[in-house]
């Protein structure tokens, strides 16, 4: 099963962040981007200083000018917060994504409770945008953001319409869950709801699919509500696990290399708005073309 598309519903309390699924892929043609600022978006207090003029912003306005002939006005690029606590490759597949225009998006700032992972060094000296701590360590309650600070900083001052959980490992508050209902995605490597829940991340989730033997895995996207990993499953692909050949370590890059793929392309859904909740149970449900 390469790619199906599924997806969830979010209600509100702390859930960690773990979690990935296969967004239906469509081939589309570049998207027209206008770059815009929020108003008075200035950075928080919080926000590590990002210098250089962002990547994305270079080319949406390339993008915008090469647009210029079109009749509709451009739309301009919705902002996704990303939240990293690793090495930020599903951080950099995203903003590829939107660069080749299959995500008509830009990131708009990074949040971080370890402000030298790799994906936080990247989005400062790469990417050029704001990375904000959270949480603040205990010792230092300076060194970062409360819950409702950052709440007010993705929403106000970041003016972001989507979250994406990208290997974030912490606990998300549950103002945070509310203030992003169905539109905050997490992506987890395994298939859920097996291998899910505490515990369930990083390489404990690919040692504890190769002990049971199971002949799959694959990443989840899902929506993030205040259950840990129970959030409905937007997306999923699926990758073989042979239990005579393939290690932990084997089965993780297997996943890690579907979780760049689905993980775009179930946010391009629904930037593009094309994804639909089930009445019944709020299955979330992804429907195909350009939004
Ligand atoms: C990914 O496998 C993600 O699913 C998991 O942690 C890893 C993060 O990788 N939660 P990266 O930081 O995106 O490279």
């Amino acid at each position: 099963m390469p790619a199906a598309l599924l997806a969830a519903t979010a209600r509100p309390r702390a859930v960690p962040a773990r979690s990935p699924a296969r967004a239906a892929t469509v081939p589309r043609p570049p998207p027209a981007f206008a770059s815009r600022r929020p108003e008075g978006g200035g950075r928080h207090p919080a926000a590590a200083s990002a210098s250089p003029p962002p990547r994305a912003s270079r080319a949406s306005a390339a993008r915008a000018s090469s647009s210029a002939d079109d009749d509709a006005p451009p739309r301009p690029p919705t902002r996704v917060a990303v939240f990293v606590s690793g090495g930020g490759s599903n951080l950099r597949a995203l903003h590829a994504a939107m660069l080749d225009g299959r995500v008509r998006a830009e990131v708009c700032c990074v949040v971080t409770n370890l402000p030298d992972c790799g994906g936080a060094s990247w989005a400062r000296d790469r990417l050029g945008v704001p990375v904000l701590t959270y949480p603040a360590k205990k010792s230092d309650p300076s060194s970062g953001l409360t819950a409702a600070e950052l709440v007010r900083a993705l929403e106000v001052e970041h003016a972001a319409k989507y979250v994406c959980l990208a290997g974030y490992l912490r606990l998300i508050p549950p103002e945070l869950c509310r203030a992003f209902e169905r539109k905050m995605l997490n992506i987890h490597p395994a298939l859920l709801p097996a291998f899910g829940g505490k515990g369930m991340h990083g390489m404990n989730v690919h040692e504890a699919v190769v002990r049971s033997g199971a002949r799959v895995s694959g990443p989840t996207v899902h929506f993030v509500n205040e259950k840990f990993d129970e959030g409905k499953i937007l997306a999923q692909a699926v990758v073989r696990v042979d239990p005579g050949v393939d290690a932990a370590e084997d089965v993780a890059a297997k996943v890690l290399e579907k979780e760049h793929e689905i993980f775009a392309d179930a946010l391009g859904a629904l930037v593009d708005g094309r994804v639909e909740f089930r009445e019944e149970d709020g299955v979330p449900i992804v429907r195909e073309g350009r939004g």
